[in-house]
């Protein structure tokens, strides 16, 4: 049994991701599974934080190119399906480039599966041959949640777990 997560308050968000990270590594120590990976992240990272509305996974779907399909979340019902290029989550997979954005509303071609979502970074995951798995994708109903920290702690525990 893992020692629950507990939230301080008192923790910096840097602080908070570098406590969330050795958490995650060592739930997932020893499970190889994608799916069961995935799982545990979305739930551990959404947990983690307030306003957080959704946070989970986008998979390449290798049978329809160009297209991402939904993987594990946690959250309100999410779109089934994001082409390449289309939203936040279609632009991270086109680009490979995390997407931080600070209202959607201003950001052109933004897909609304939840109307609360105002802001949301997205972060592309690839594996140790660089291939694209698909995208993690936080989406906050307060405007402006995230920033280069956040960016930092993603990219550096996806690769962590997946580029492995
Ligand atoms: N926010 C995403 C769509 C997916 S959901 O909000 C779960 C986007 O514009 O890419």
């Amino acid at each position: 049994m893992r020692a629950p997560v507990i939230i301080t308050g008192n923790e910096s968000k840097a602080e908070t991701y570098q406590r969330l990270e050795k958490e995650i590594l060592a739930v997932l120590d020893g499970e190889t599974h994608l799916i069961a990976r995935m799982a545990s992240i979305a739930c551990l990272l959404h947990d983690a934080f307030e306003h957080r509305i959704w946070t989970g996974f986008y998979l390449v779907d290798d049978a329809k190119t160009g297209e991402l399909v939904v993987g594990p979340y946690q959250g309100t019902l999410g779109c089934l399906r994001i082409p390449f290029g289309k939203g936040v989550c279609g632009a991270a997979a086109q680009e490979g480039v995390t997407q931080i954005v600070k209202n959607v509303h201003d950001f052109a071609g933004h897909i609304a599966c939840d109307a609360r979502s105002v802001s949301e970074i997205v972060v592309p995951v690839f594996d140790k041959d660089k291939k694209l798995l698909g995208v993690l994708d936080i989406d906050s109903d307060v405007e402006g949640s995230f920033d280069a920290i956040d960016k930092q702690a993603l990219e550096g525990l996806i690769e962590k777990v997946f580029a492995v």
